[in-house]
């Protein structure tokens, strides 16, 4: 049994190595983290799953990000199982926990129910303009774009990441809000999208900050689809 005082001690953990170390501290006051805990919190409870591992797995899903990346399964599995050895749980909950990190970026197929919400939560959270938004940023911090000049293959790159992502949802309810969030949009608005967002990310501002920017000079469907994603307010529909 996974008790309150561990999950505010793993929370602490994510939060400090997303903030902290993550980047080298670039993406600071970014709320994907809580933002995905929310959600997986949701999937969690409509799938009857349990509740505390993925609150657990979803605090601590991207915890791999100051070695670099966080794509392996097996690098994900040691660093988070490491991490965990200073909290007051369970081998048994550790294993499952870790589970949920090792898979969330898609590249392996999560295993079981809990890490297959995390996964989910992670992927619903890199849909629609927050996901060209989020991805972008990864990318120019990465050097895997060149904010000064953005090219067609660089928005073909972050479009086919998502629709990748997209495509890798595991369960029905997150394959549902999938379809919701992940709009149509143009190649021009994406490009304009990934242009303003790539040279903020590069000067060193955070996401949620870009969201703010950018939001003004998106069009109506654009802008009210933003809202609800950094708001959540989307899941309400699916209660
Ligand atoms: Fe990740
Ligand atoms: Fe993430």
């Amino acid at each position: 049994m996974i008790n309150q005082k561990s999950i505010k001690d793993i929370k602490k953990l994510g939060i400090k190595i997303d903030h902290d170390m993550a980047f080298g501290g670039k993406s600071k006051g970014n709320k994907h983290l809580s933002r995905a805990v929310k959600i997986a919190r949701f999937l969690a409870f409509k799938a009857k799953a349990n509740i505390k591992i993925v609150e657990s797995g979803a605090w601590l899903h991207d915890t791999a990000l100051p070695t670099g990346d966080d794509y392996n399964y097996d690098k994900n599995k040691k660093i988070v199982m490491k991490l965990l050895s200073s909290i007051n749980i369970s081998k048994s909950d550790q294993i499952l926990i870790a589970e949920c990190v090792a898979s969330h970026e898609g590249r392996e197929d999560p295993k079981t129910l809990e890490a297959k919400i995390v996964h989910d939560a992670d992927v619903i959270e890199k849909l629609g303009i927050l996901g060209i938004i989020r991805h972008t940023w990864k990318l120019t911090n990465l050097n895997e774009i060149n904010s000064e000049m953005i090219t067609d293959d660089d928005v073909k790159k972050v479009l086919s990441h998502i629709n990748w992502r997209n495509k890798r949802l595991q369960t029905r309810l997150a394959k549902k809000i999938g379809k919701y969030l992940n709009i149509k949009v143009s190649k021009n608005e994406a490009k304009n999208i990934i242009s303003v967002t790539s040279k903020l990310a590069f000067n060193g501002v955070t996401t949620e900050k870009i969201a703010r920017v950018l939001h003004r000079s998106l069009n109506n469907k654009n802008k009210e689809m933003l809202e609800e994603q950094l708001k959540l307010s989307y899941l309400n529909k699916f209660t």
